[in-house]
């Protein structure tokens, strides 16, 4: 099958989390699995600048929300990944410094909104485009696989232009709706009966969320935990209405994780090498002395924490604030936290990392080189979300060996095994679930998990089943190409399906 997966970050080209690691590592397994897949990125300067070599191949229109774009389609590559990666080349919206969603200082860029919309736009037109291209590039999407909101629109359009070609979205978080006002929705070249509960209107907004879960052949969320979840007036952030009215087009496949990119036996990353077997703790010791060499840590073999993330209220950073204190006074541990993200986050670390300059190490910022060293050399990985569509640190701290504690709580609670007696019985324990989403819980978690640490038999088993767990995407991969193969849904002229909102 011939799929365009349209995504506003990916691996190696440009990312800011688990998003750009979901679409550099599942296109990699389809086209395992005999597919054909092709991304489809805005040209951000980031993108520009880490392409090998840049092909234009066509000069293109599409409408913002005042003016109108003339884009560039352009073909990039790159040394050493050999998927074929079309940009779509708009230099006012998308050539800046910062990140693809943020200016240098950390605040959302302005136009986000246009920038985005026009973006779902280019991407439905460029599914016409590729058979006007010349031969050699001559293409046909059978199905675009769109990501989160900034690829939201890209169904409607697909629709409003009466295409055939199929789409499947996948929310990796709900808590991103991409709201846009009636004016911008009314410069649209969409039918204006769309602005209406049934299709694109969200409580006096319009979301480009809500339309992708309107408009698309199937929607999916990155785990099953997770799509349960969202589906309850609790933690479906006001879209459980929408969500439950899908029925069956709705459906929860877990992530899987690049298991080439993040494997302890051939990580370029870190000191010493390892898989399961006897060598773990040996060489976990050797990463975590190349780890707390140049920082102020005590350089000696005490438990290590570590996370790793987005410094945003989604990944329970207050929690860890609330507790570092207390568990720095009543225990030997010393922790290492890399990220950023909001300032009152970063402030507050930093002081905790001001008055505990032994205990706690922090690195703002983004270094890839570094993720994987903390999860090579940490012991335990903390991942207290207060939610996680799916989360794919600790998978990779499962595979590392660095057991996770974790809230239990969407794909969290799907991929790791509370140490208990009996789990250790059957052997599936692989880390620590929180028993509530508060600070207690979270003390109390990491307190287990460090009386296990003490003892060397229980902690290698517990290492042995983390490492042993197949967290690959081919299981998934293939999920995913049986909604690609499944027929549309009859529906009537221009409506989709019966929502309740
Ligand atoms: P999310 O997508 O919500 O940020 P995930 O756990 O799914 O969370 O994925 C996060 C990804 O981003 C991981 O690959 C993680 O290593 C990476 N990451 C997050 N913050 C940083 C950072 N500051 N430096 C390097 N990698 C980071
Ligand atoms: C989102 C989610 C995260 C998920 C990732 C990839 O950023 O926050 O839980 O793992 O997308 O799907």
């Amino acid at each position: 099958m011939n799929i365009l997966f349209a995504c506003s970050e990916a691996f190696p080209f440009i990312k800011t989390g688990g998003l750009g690691d979901v679409a550099y590592a599942l296109p990699e397994a389809l086209k395992k699995l005999g597919d054909d897949v092709r991304l489809v990125l805005p040209a951000y300067r980031g993108v520009l600048e880490a392409s090998d070599k840049i092909v234009e191949l066509g000069e293109f229109m599409v409408k913002g929300f005042s003016v109108s774009y003339s884009f560039r389609l352009l073909q990039v590559t790159k040394k050493s990944y050999d998927t074929d990666v079309y940009l779509i080349d708009i230099p006012e919206l998308y050539d800046r410094a910062g990140s693809p969603y943020c200016d240098e200082a950390g605040e959302p860029w302005m136009d986000n909104t246009e920038r985005f919309v026009v973006f779902s736009q280019a991407v439905s037109l460029l599914t016409q485009c590729f058979t006007e291209l010349e031969s050699g590039n001559k293409w046909t999407v059978d199905v675009v696989h769109c990501n989160d909101w900034q690829t939201g629109l890209v169904p409607a359009f697909l629709k409003a232009s009466g295409s055939s070609v199929k789409s499947i979205f996948t929310i990796h978080n709900l808590a991103y709706d991409g709201l846009f006002n009636y004016e911008s929705f009314m410069q649209l070249d969409l039918p204006k009966e769309w602005w209406s509960g049934e299709f694109i209107e969200f409580y006096g907004s319009a979301s480009m969320l809500k339309s992708a879960m309107i408009f698309s052949n199937s929607v999916t969320t990155v785990s099953p935990n997770y799509a349960h979840e969202i589906c309850t007036e609790k933690l479906g952030l006001r879209f459980d209405g929408v969500l439950r009215s899908l029925g069956d087009k709705f459906s929860g496949i877990l992530n899987g994780i690049d298991l080439d990119e993040w494997n302890p036996q051939n990580d370029p990353y870190i000191q010493q090498n390892y898989s399961t077997g006897k060598q773990v703790a040996s060489s976990k010791r050797a990463n975590k002395f190349a780890l707390l060499k140049g920082t102020k840590l005590p350089q000696e073999d005490k438990p290590l924490l570590g996370f790793i993330g987005r410094l945003v209220e989604q990944k329970g950073i207050a929690l860890i604030c609330e507790i570092l204190p207390e568990l720095f006074k009543a225990t030997n541990v010393s922790i290492i936290i890399l990220g950023s993200g909001q300032s009152n986050y970063e402030n507050e670390l930093k002081k905790l990392a001001k008055t505990w300059p032994e205990r706690l190490h922090l690195h703002i910022g983004y270094s890839e080189s570094l993720a994987h060293r903390i999860e090579a050399g940490s012991d335990i990985f903390l991942m207290p979300s207060k939610f996680e569509p799916c989360g794919l640190n600790q998978m990779y701290s499962l595979r590392y060996g660095t057991l996770p504690v974790v809230n239990n709580t969407g794909g969290l609670a799907d991929t790791v095994v509370n140490a208990t007696l009996s789990t250790f019985k059957n052997n599936t324990a692989s880390g620590f679930v929180m028993k509530n989403s508060d600070a207690n819980s979270l003390l109390v978690c990491i307190n287990t998990a460090l009386e296990l640490y003490t003892d060397k038999a229980r902690w290698k088993q517990l290492q042995n089943t983390a490492m042993k767990k197949n967290s690959g995407w081919i299981k998934s991969a293939k999920a995913y190409r049986k909604l690609y193969a499944k027929k549309p849904a009859k529906t009537g002229k221009n409506s989709p399906e019966k929502v309740s909102q």
